[in-house]
């Protein structure tokens, strides 16, 4: 099976993701209770409001120009970008709480990317990110 057709029948973020448009569009997460925003990039650029984050540390990003959800985390003024790919063998990641587990073989890693338990050894793939006025802009290349 291709990686983004199991990644999109087997990710619990959302059950109901793939039901929705190709803008940026909402719904609610069965498992961890986030929002789970479906944003297509446009030149290889994911543009997130800032508005998304009012009262909210964390956002799990789903777009068809990249193979894994993409967390995106909030402390203070700075922002976070991560692929929720295991660092172990490339397996999706969920969210448990406030942390990404993988179903796999067990890996955990902090909502910061760090790795709680093995076997994975490596921190999630971190993804360039910009604040501008309105937006955070996540740079998929
Ligand atoms: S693939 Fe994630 S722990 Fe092995």
């Amino acid at each position: 099976m291709h990686r983004r057709s199991f990644i999109k029948k087997t990710c619990a973020f959302c059950f109901t993701a793939g039901a929705l448009g190709t803008t940026t569009q909402i719904s609610g997460c069965a498992v961890s209770g986030a929002k789970l925003l479906k944003i297509d990039a446009e030149n290889k650029v994911i543009r997130v409001a800032k508005t998304e984050f009012d009262g909210h540390k964390m956002r799990v990003i789903r777009s068809k120009d990249w193979d894994f959800d993409i967390a995106l985390v909030k402390k203070g003024e700075q922002y976070t970008a991560m692929s929720l790919m295991c660092t172990h063998i490339e397996e999706p990641l969920m969210l448990a709480g406030d942390i990404f587990i993988c179903n796999m073989h067990g890996s955990r890693f902090s909502n910061e990317g760090e790795v709680l338990q093995g076997p994975a050894q490596k921190s999630l793939e971190k993804l360039k990110t910009e604040v501008e006025t309105d937006y955070i802009i996540i740079k998929l290349s």
